[in-house]
């Protein structure tokens, strides 16, 4: 057993730890503040070969695997939740085109998602209806010609404002097929019959943009269908156990600033005569938190190199998504506790750090999902 990085991955952490402190910390209230998609840094990751850490060389990836790939998410993230989850989902849609895509899709779009002439790529698989259970989506594809037709809605599409490319799932199928009946589909953004609603108005990861979409007649080639017709669910499930790795590194970035914050706080807020670092009451919060953060780091390794090493990684990014988004919760509610009142207004990034780590517990399968994907593996022996 070996607890080292390679030279490789510690090289993408530190490119992706030096880009995120120098570019992207500085600018992560402001980003926050003025609700700005952080398009230019986006671009600034694809340079670094950040937009495909776990894609192929030969499509403009990094090639560097899946624990590199957590790695540059936890230091993106600990700069800035935002810019992680925009650069999340499009490696994970560019990760998904490269594994299910002909050659002509992966050479069409693959490249332009990790060079940055697309801004994002999005995943479009929820919907207002089908939210836990994509399995009841009611957007449909049908044939028509050499074409598809796509009509429907889909909801909460994260970067859906700038992506030049959406993987969205639609039924091929009738209703009673269920999870067998649901396609996969290339759609480029600006395709005519797409329409991109007014984004969201959140709690936290309030420099992401998280849209609606309609499909109104919204015609594709034939040859964009990504993967096999009505095999659509499970590459949304094989693309969604590797992103759930990728929300679990987000947090562990968010959850990680949020420790050093309180740390530091800590040592320099003075009460009753003495740093409050002084008091056991503190120190046993960071020593909670420090534990729980490095059980989160283990666990989300732990699943990165089952997946990089081709063996099954299901239940262990599921437990890798459960426990470090609650985990990095808790650690953001005792940093702010530990900053007190000034915890409590925008003075310090502790409020921003909690607002933003609440939706991991919610997006990619909620925790209540991940616990249903790790009790079947259980009960299945
Ligand atoms: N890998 C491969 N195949 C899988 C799989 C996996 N991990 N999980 C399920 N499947 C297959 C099953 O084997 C089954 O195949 P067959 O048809 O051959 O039998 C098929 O898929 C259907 O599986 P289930 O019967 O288990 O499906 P289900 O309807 O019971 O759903 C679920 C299972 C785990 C609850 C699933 O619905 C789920 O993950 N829900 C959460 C959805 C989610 O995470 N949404 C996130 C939206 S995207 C997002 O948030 C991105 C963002 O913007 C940040």
């Amino acid at each position: 057993m070996d607890f080292e990085l390679t030279e490789s991955q510690l090289l993408i952490q530190s490119t992706a730890r030096d880009f995120a402190q120098r570019r992207i910390a500085p600018q992560a209230a402001e980003i926050d503040r003025d609700e700005r998609f952080p398009t230019e840094l986006l671009k600034g990751l694809a340079e670094l070969g950040l937009m495909g850490v776990n894609v192929p060389e030969s499509l403009g990836g990094a090639e560097a695997g899946t624990v590199a790939y957590a790695l540059a998410m936890t230091e993106v993230a600990r700069a800035c939740a935002s810019t992680a989850v925009a650069m999340g989902v499009t490696n994970m849609v560019g990760e998904a085109i490269t594994r299910f895509g002909t050659e002509e899709q992966k050479q069409k779009y693959v490249p332009k998602l990790t060079s940055g002439e697309y801004v994002t790529g999005a995943f479009a698989l929820s919907e207002p209806g089908a939210g836990s259970d994509p399995g009841g989506m009611r957007t449909t594809a049908r044939r028509e010609g050499n074409e598809w037709v796509i009509d429907g809605a889909k909801q909460w599409i994260t970067s859906g404002s700038y992506a030049g490319v959406f993987v969205v799932w639609a039924r091929t199928g009738p209703i009673e097929a269920g999870t067998r009946g649901i396609s996969a589909f290339l759609v480029e953004g600006g395709t005519p019959g797409l329409k991109v609603g007014k984004p969201e108005d959140k709690m936290g990861l309030r420099g992401s943009n998280t849209v609606p979409l309609t499909f109104e007649n919204c015609r594709i080639p034939e040859s964009n269908l990504l993967g096999e017709l009505n095999q659509g669910f499970k590459i949304a499930m094989m693309a969604l156990d590797g992103g759930r790795i990728g929300i679990s590194a987000q947090a562990i970035g968010i959850a990680t600033a949020a420790l050093e914050e309180a740390a530091a706080y800590a040592k320099e807020r003075r009460q009753f005569g003495k740093p409050i670092s002084d008091f056991q009451a503190i120190q046993w919060m960071l020593a909670d938190s420090q534990t729980e953060l490095d059980a989160a780091r283990l666990l989300c390794l732990r699943a990165a190199w089952l997946k990089e090493n081709k063996q099954p990684f299901s239940k262990e990014a599921s437990m890798s998504k459960v426990f470090s988004t609650e985990a990095a919760w808790r650690i953001c509610d005792r940093a702010l506790q530990i900053h007190g009142g000034y915890g409590y207004t925008r003075e310090y990034n502790v409020e921003r750090h909690l607002r933003d780590v609440r939706v991991t517990r919610i997006y990619e399968g909620t925790s209540e999902i991940q616990r249903i994907v790790i009790a079947r593996n259980v009960l299945a022996g």
